[in-house]
């Protein structure tokens, strides 16, 4: 049998296969932030149909600045336990895994909100957006740390199976990881170690509140998708996953691209083989200097490309978002012989209507 249905552990969480449905805001969330049912519909098609770990969309920690749009779900209040709570009891009725994605927009919104000005590491402006953000102050940072702690404790009391802290695509924690956004010169600015400072604390602080047992994963930033001096490097990305596997997160899941950069991080048009698995390359490095398993996500198609991405020793588990969309029992179509997914990332199912495939209008 192929690794890929093969079962991993990841911390004390252990799930059935390697599939994973990486995190996807779907645009469904009821207009304050709480779970809608139709978003319960569709956490049960994907636990039906065999994908061993559901990671939820990006979930905001603090109102209203966390927030990247309205509808996006929260968990920046007591009051939203209850939603998890039954999505969490849905996904386990069909024995699959289910962790919740913890964020903050930072100065990524994406609909600007009247009056609000975005925080952010720095004032830097983002020109997807022409926003340019106020830097947080110090009572801030602290603030917005009790806020990440407060809101993984929300996760265990919900009954999730673990919680994912993002610090990718562009949202507050990856701005701070990365140079181009993060001009602090003080201790959350500068240096590489000042700059994950905030995560330190996120992850030490969190784990004390939740348990050293609760399993807490990151998505990871590998790029901001731009080359050259002043972005984000790989070697500050390969001392940041060292760090955060020391700190005791159970897995990290290897992503890139911020939404200014021209490609982001949900790259169109991955038709063939050769254009797969487009974040590898990082994956690779950072497995090779990380004790705990490596999840991959970014244009995996095939199921030829995942088992290599296994085998060839590049990240423990696969994670994929678009193609759920189009084919939600993916997993098992896999077990019955399909080779690959229908989706071909023309990304239309960015749709604030309600995710779902939209290849055909768009044709
Ligand atoms: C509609 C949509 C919503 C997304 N929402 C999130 C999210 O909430 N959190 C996150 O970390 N990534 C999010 N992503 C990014 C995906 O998790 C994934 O990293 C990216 O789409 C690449 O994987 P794929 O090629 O399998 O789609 C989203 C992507 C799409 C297309």
């Amino acid at each position: 049998m192929s690794t890929l249905f093969q079962p991993i552990s990841l911390g004390s969480m252990v799930i059935k296969n390697r599939f994973v449905r990486s995190a996807t805001h779907d645009f469904m969330g009821n207009l304050d932030g709480t779970i809608s049912d139709s978003e319960i519909k569709l956490y049960r098609t994907l636990a039906q149909n065999d994908v061993g770990l559901i990671i939820t969309a990006h979930s905001y920690v603090q109102h209203p600045l966390g927030r990247v749009a309205p509808g996006q779900n929260a968990i920046c209040d007591d009051q939203f336990i209850e939603g998890y709570r039954r999505l969490a009891d849905t996904v386990h009725e069909y024995g699959a895994k289910f962790v919740l994605q913890i964020s903050h927009a930072g100065r990524q919104f994406s609909v600007p909100m009247e009056g609000l000005v975005p925080v952010a590491p720095s004032a830097v402006t983002d020109n997807s957006i022409g926003i340019t953000p106020r830097a947080l102050t110090e009572k801030e940072i602290w603030e917005l740390i009790e806020c990440y702690t407060a809101a993984m404790l929300r996760a265990k009391e919900a009954g999730c199976d673990g919680v994912q802290v993002h610090i990718a695509h562009g949202y507050l924690l990856s701005e701070f990881i990365s140079p181009y956004t993060n001009k602090r010169e003080d201790q959350w600015g500068g240096s590489i170690e000042n700059r994950t400072r905030i995560l330190k604390e996120i992850i030490v602080r969190g784990r004390k509140i939740v348990g050293e047992a609760y399993p807490v994963l990151v998505k990871l930033n590998t790029t901001d998708g731009f080359e050259g001096a002043g972005y984000l490097a790989l070697e500050d990305v390969i001392y940041t996953a060292k760090l955060l596997d020391s700190l005791g997160v159970v897995a990290i899941e290897v992503s890139g691209g911020i939404k200014e950069s021209k490609k982001g991080f949900a790259w169109p048009g991955i038709r063939t083989p050769e254009k797969e698995a487009y974040f590898s390359t990082a994956a690779k490095a950072i497995k090779a200097e990380v004790a705990c398993p490596v999840i991959l996500v970014g244009g995996l198609r095939s199921l030829a490309v995942m088992e290599s991405v296994l085998e060839r020793g590049i990240a423990d588990m696969v994670a994929l978002c678009r193609p759920y969309v189009k084919e939600p029992d993916l997993v098992k179509r896999f077990s019955n012989g399909q080779a690959k997914v229908a989706c071909v990332s023309c990304n239309a199912c960015f749709n604030p209507k309600g995710i779902r495939c939209n290849y055909k209008d768009n044709k």
